[in-house]
């Protein structure tokens, strides 16, 4: 009942002479739908679309008598109205804005600026899922339209069910705090560069500004090499390394329950789960030593907790690469600049592409082919450099003999926050034999 509702409006019909003067008086007196097209009734006469609720008695007179004198003047409900112009090419802020008000209007509710601001400004689709960001919808007036609201919003934005956004929880896990509001389940799907993940986005983090680490990664080549991914989530490095980098084996950390369900399973249906163990649990109690030839620590604002592991896992006879992520604050400027000892041309980021395909152009290969960046800012430097410093050390004290290290790349991963960079430092690490 409710849903064909929705599927009809009021419409002003009237003969066609009188239409152009009709649309005149309706558009001034903001009770024309621009959402719907005006039709034409197999009787000749022509409808015009208004917004449901609005229209009076004394607005009929008045058409009647002052607009269009000698016109006749009925109401008529159009099923299925057709979009107008106007509603296919407007934005999908606009059609939101343009839907969520004429269906408010419809229940009573008089529409105002503060419900126009309080419309979600940004969301991210995954999917039939969308995810709207967590400012929106605050006012108390929605409270009386809720759960039928969200109906109105899903079908304006295209989707079949929607979630809101709350802060990442400071808990570790990182959980998102995100609720949803349309549908039964929280698992949505996405593919990225090949790899397949699946997911419940209110209980597992995915952040699409780390494609560009992704991409980095799966270019990385690591045929034969055994990996160790300290904070795996639901596989965002993991797979990409066993799949395009060509990892012979990942030892997999995570302690969420819930990514490492989704971990599982995108592990099996991109097809390299028998290359994979997962390791449950708080990596800092992890039982495995001398065993990677390469560590990811993909924990933001700082996983130095993990340093400690990571240098107890590398191998002890050759050593490894340590992929250490990190939020830095800068105030140096707004664009990094390329290293001192470079001769590159300058470059803005994020620009994943290009420093991933920059070899032989601004960047530099290491032995193992690795891309050196070609952009950085001081802070990135002066905390590769004391991270380096660090990490020499731990080697030392874990290992008992000393250990060279190297800064091989440092390179951007997203803007975080207003001065702040999520960054990944690469550092080689051998054992002095
Ligand atoms: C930022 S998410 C991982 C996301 C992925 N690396 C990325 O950047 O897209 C960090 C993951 O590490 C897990 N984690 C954090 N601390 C951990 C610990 N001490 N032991 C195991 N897992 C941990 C969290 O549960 C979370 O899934």
């Amino acid at each position: 009942m409710e849903r064909e509702c929705e599927k009809s409006v009021v419409a002003v019909v009237t003969e066609p002479r009188f239409t152009q003067r009709y649309r005149d008086y309706l558009e001034k007196q903001k009770l024309l739908d621009r959402l719907h097209r005006a039709e034409k009734l197999r009787d000749g006469t022509v409808a015009l679309p208004v917004l449901a609720g609005t229209l009076s008695e004394q607005h009929l007179q008045e058409l009647r008598n002052r607009v269009a004198p000698g016109s006749t003047c009925t109401l008529t409900q159009l099923l299925d109205p057709l979009p107008s112009k106007k509603a296919l090419v407007c934005s999908p802020a606009q059609r939101l804005c343009l839907e969520v008000r004429r269906w408010v209007e419809g229940r009573g509710v008089t529409w105002s600026a503060e419900l126009e601001a309080d419309l979600p400004r940004s969301w991210q689709r995954h999917g039939d899922l969308m995810l709207l960001s967590e400012d929106c919808f605050q006012a108390t007036q929605w409270k009386s339209l809720e759960p039928e609201l969200w109906e109105t919003v899903a079908s304006a934005l295209g989707v079949q069910r929607l979630a809101r956004r709350g802060r990442v929880l400071p808990d570790g896990a990182r959980t998102p705090s995100v609720t949803l509001l349309l549908g039964d389940h929280g698992w949505v799907e996405h593919m990225d560069n090949g790899i397949r993940y699946e997911f419940d986005i209110t209980r597992c983090m995915f952040s699409f500004g780390n494609i560009t680490e992704k991409l980095r990664v799966a270019s990385l080549a690591c045929a034969g090499e055994v990996l160790v991914d300290l904070y795996a989530g639901i596989g965002y490095f993991t797979i990409p390394f066993l799949v395009h980098a060509g990892a012979a084996f990942v030892h997999a950390c995570e302690w969420n329950p819930h990514a490492v369900v989704a971990l599982r399973k995108n592990l099996e249906i991109n097809g390299v789960a028998d290359r994979c163990q997962i390791h449950f649990g708080d990596n800092r109690k992890l039982k495995l030593s001398n065993t990677a030839d390469r560590v990811n620590l993909g924990l933001i604002p700082s996983s130095e907790e993990g340093w400690p592991i990571a240098c107890q896992v590398l191998r002890k006879d050759v050593g490894g690469i340590l992929h250490i992520h990190q939020n830095v604050e800068s105030f140096s400027g707004k664009n990094p600049q390329p290293p001192r000892s470079s001769n590159t041309e300058k470059e803005h980021w994020p620009h994943p592409q290009k420093i991933a395909d920059k070899r032989g152009n601004g960047t530099t290969g290491n032995v193992r082919g690795e891309v050196v960046s070609s952009v950085s800012k001081p802070e990135w430097q002066r905390w590769a450099e004391s991270a380096e410093t660090q990490i020499t050390s731990l080697l030392h004290q874990v290992h008992g003999r000393v250990w060279r290290t190297r800064i091989l790349h440092v390179h951007p991963v997203k803007s975080y926050a207003p001065h702040v960079d999520h960054i990944v430092l690469d550092l080689e690490c051998r054992p002095v034999l």
